[in-house]
């Protein structure tokens, strides 16, 4: 990986830095509010020798104090020690005591932290006071009169601390900020690596071998306000939908397909989100556009568009109802054929020649048919539908659709003989490479378009009019007529495959 991949990563997965940066600063600071500050009292002693005599005595009796040195720190770290001091101040309650040296010196710095100041102080001295006494009773000869050749001096007491020697709470907060943010970065890295989901066009292009025909930014908008005929005309998610429609069209300029499945590998991946606004977007440009609610288990098409869905594609197939008396009028100039009553055989249904002829007829009544289905993994209706049609559509989720499952959705749409058309990338982030938003501020507002329309003339100077919506070739008042009461279900002829 390079930097920018780090980069990318970390972007993509900011929200874990942040999480982890946010724990490490409320530990530090709970940790800092929970600990007392403490205080370090300090005493320095001197190490001698008593046998000064003459010149070659000095010098000796100086290599004998620095030899010792070593062995009184280890003294004044043990345990040996802190009893004493214990005896002197009759009370155990000590704190952390350290001795140091620095090397060659016969200076000794013993170094008491303690909660108190004036403890910390009390201690060190105390210490002052017995290291001294121990010392001697280490070094003297086991005759009662002779000297201890080398002793120990105070030569500074401790004075009580004014500051605490714990570090502070900024230092304390930068630690642990900085201990998250390292946390943070690895458990992002550390989660980029062990994701499976497909976050990019190419490696989506890679597993279906399919053009990617549109991303659609994630727009927490969406769920409340679905269509995109509620935005402005220049708004990002209306533009992201008209490059779908161009794409569209590119897919295969000698062999125009206008009877498209759209689907998914799994549930939840915007399929019906994209069927609505991509016919509202088709409808826009003059196509005579009609939606079908192929989804009968979960249809949620006609809901996403405001309308009924009683009467629809089982109404028809069953006999029951024409076409012509379940289309329904939606918003943008869409017609819609609603799901209808569910049945309990989808997939038949679906694979029926009945469904074929209901294909068959929308195809000469429409420019475009676009037909939601439900996802193809878990059930087979969407490849049993899309064998009749001029091939699919597979929307993917943004960091959610996993590789293993586009590349077992395209399988299942291939053993179903479905061409698989292109993708669509749903729910993409806003910023970054796969954002839309160099669409921005592209679009021509309203006004631009009305006067670059009234500047241009129109082809043979027959003076320009605006594309009618496409006529309304059905009856409003015989939509939801008549339903499928419970009537039991024809057996579906199945199509030669
Ligand atoms: N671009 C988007 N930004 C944010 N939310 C979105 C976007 N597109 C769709 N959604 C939301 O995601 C959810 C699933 O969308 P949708 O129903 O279109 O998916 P689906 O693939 O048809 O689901 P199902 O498999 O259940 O039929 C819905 O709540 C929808 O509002
Ligand atoms: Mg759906």
């Amino acid at each position: 990986m390079t930097l920018p991949d780090y980069l990318r990563v970390l972007r993509d997965r900011w929200l874990v830095v942040l999480a982890l940066v946010v724990v490490g600063g409320l530990a530090a600071g709970a940790s800092w509010h929970l600990r007392p500050p403490e205080y370090t009292a300090t005493v320095t002693m001197y190490v001698s020798a008593q046998t000064t005599d003459t010149a070659s005595a000095a010098y000796q009796g100086a290599q004998l104090s620095e030899q010792r040195v070593t062995s009184y720190i280890e003294v004044i770290n043990s345990d040996l020690l802190r009893e004493d001091v214990v005896r002197a101040l009759r009370s155990d309650d000590l704190g952390r005591i350290s001795a140091e040296s620095a090397p060659d010196s016969v200076l000794i710095r013993v170094s008491v932290t303690h909660p108190s100041p004036e403890r910390a102080a009390a201690v060190a001295n105390a210490v002052g006071t017995v290291v001294p006494r121990l010392v001697d009773d280490l070094e003297r000869p086991a005759s009662t009169d002779a000297i201890a050749p080398v002793s120990v001096r105070t030569v500074k007491p401790a004075a009580v601390p004014v500051a605490p020697s714990s570090i502070g709470l900024p230092v304390t907060l930068a630690v642990g900020l900085l201990g998250g943010l390292a946390l943070g970065i690895g458990a992002a890295l550390a989660r980029n690596a062990l994701d499976r989901s497909v976050t990019d066009l190419d490696q989506l292009r890679l597993l279906t071998g399919a053009p990617n025909l549109g991303t659609i930014a994630y727009d927490g908008g969406v769920p409340k306000r679905p269509l995109t005929v509620h935005e402005d005309e220049q708004s990002p998610r209306r533009e992201a939908f008209r490059t779908l429609r161009t794409n569209l069209r590119f897919v295969d300029v000698d062999n125009p397909r206008s009877v498209i499945v759209v689907t998914s590998a799994v549930a939840g991946e915007g399929k019906t989100t994209t069927t609505a606004n991509l016919g509202i977007a088709l409808a826009s440009a003059g196509h005579r556009v009609v939606l079908v609610e192929a989804d009968l288990r979960r249809p949620k098409l006609s809901e996403t568009l405001g309308l009924d869905n009683a009467v629809g594609v089982t109404s028809v197939l069953s006999g029951d109802l024409r076409v012509d008396q379940v289309i329904q009028h939606g918003p943008g100039g869409i017609h819609l054929l609603s799901s209808g009553p569910l049945p309990p055989n989808p997939s038949e249904i679906l694979a029926s020649q009945q469904m074929a002829a209901l294909i068959a007829e929308l195809r000469e009544r429409y420019d475009t048919v676009l037909i939601d289905t439900p996802p193809v993994l878990p059930v087979t209706d969407a490849a049993a539908v899309a064998s009749a049609t001029d091939g699919a559509i597979l929307v993917c989720r943004h960091r959610s659709t996993t590789s293993d499952q586009v590349t077992s959705a395209r399988a299942a749409l291939r053993s179903a003989s479905a061409a698989l058309l292109g993708t669509v990338f749903t729910m993409a982030p806003r910023s970054g490479p796969l954002a839309y938003q160099q669409y921005r501020g592209y679009a021509r507002t309203d006004q631009e378009r009305a006067a670059a329309s009234a500047r241009r003339p129109a082809p043979g100077g027959v003076p320009r009019v605006s594309l009618p919506v496409p006529a309304a070739a059905l009856d409003d008042e015989q939509v939801g007529g008549s339903r499928n009461n419970g009537a039991p279900w024809p057996q579906p002829t199945p199509r030669p495959r």
